[in-house]
């Protein structure tokens, strides 16, 4: 089947990204007692970084960072001044960074709200400060999201990963209508539901596509899950006001690497070292070793 085209709204291609990052981060303490978790190292690079060059391979060069009282180090970390010592020379050349608050922890769309002056009315990409995503070599995922919105003039899309069923507990899952390819339409989205709530294992993937009234959304939204304002609740309203909103899930080969709790950290700094240009060979017979002892 093919999807109806929205004739009301000529496609605007995003060209601003939002990355929420004023999480508390008790998931990982105590790495994350005095430090922010978007500072984590993955590999050679704190996670803050990964995600600013994946934006930056999908043609997007005004990032808006949301922070907190705690998060002070990432500004730093993204300083021009660095970068002479650095591998940030190439992001600073052609990325402008803004920094803004969320002083009270109300919850990702409250977070999201705050880049509403930033926005200006276009649409925008937010990608969680806490997940990276792998793409594959010749393919940038967030781009293949931000096509998904172009073609399907959709209001909002959403990156998803097909998890274990005993996970869907941990995200937001949506319940899939029409499927094409990857690429599908949603019928309703529930936040961290229960096991037998559940309506899919399609769990939303820390990358979203959205048109600016998504702030109109946001405004509706009474608190919900762990009594948070959650965007998974905005989006669900925008549902049910038939907004036009697409899944596209992640292709074999693509990954997302969760850096909100321990297992998947650990599993992320393993897979990035295994793949270090330099020392990737050398650390992949280490590992070898270690494992026959
Ligand atoms: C947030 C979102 C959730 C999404 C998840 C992805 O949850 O609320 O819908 O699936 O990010 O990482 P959090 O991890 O902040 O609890």
């Amino acid at each position: 089947m093919t999807f109806e085209p929205n004739i009301h709204r000529p496609p605007k291609r995003p060209q601003k990204a939002v990355i929420p990052a004023a999480g508390s981060g008790t998931r990982l303490l105590p790495a994350t007692k005095s430090q922010a978790k978007e500072m984590l190292l993955v590999g050679r690079k704190p996670v803050i970084q990964h995600i600013v060059e994946e934006i930056q391979e999908a043609g997007i060069n005004k990032i808006l960072i949301i922070t907190n009282q705690k998060k002070r180090t990432l500004e730093d970390h993204l300083d021009p001044h660095l970068t002479h010592f650095s591998q940030l020379q190439d992001i600073n050349d052609e990325i402008e960074f803004f920094y803004t608050r969320q002083s009270q922890p109300k919850g990702l769309a409250d977070a999201i709200s705050k880049a509403e002056t930033f926005v200006n009315n276009e649409p925008f990409v937010v990608c969680l400060g806490d997940s990276i995503i792998q793409s594959k070599p010749t393919n940038n995922v967030l781009e293949n999201l931000i096509d998904t919105y172009m073609i399907n003039q959709a209001n909002v899309s959403i990156l998803f990963e097909e998890v274990e069923f005993e996970s869907v507990v941990k995200y937001g899952i949506a319940a899939p209508e029409f499927e094409q390819g990857r690429t599908f339409s949603i019928a309703d989205i529930v936040e961290k539901p229960s096991l037998e709530e559940a309506p899919s294992n399609l769990a939303v993937a820390a990358r979203y596509v959205f048109s600016p009234e998504i702030f109109d959304y946001i405004r509706q939204t009474k608190p919900g899950r762990n009594n948070e304002i959650q965007i998974t609740d905005s989006i669900h309203l925008a549902l049910q006001n038939r907004d036009r909103i697409f899944g596209l899930k992640l292709d074999h080969g693509e990954k997302r690497f969760d850096i909100g709790n321990y297992r998947a950290y650990f599993e992320a700094f393993f897979r990035f070292s295994l793949a270090d240009p330099e020392l990737g060979a050398e650390f992949r017979e280490y590992a070898k070793k270690m494992l026959e002892l």
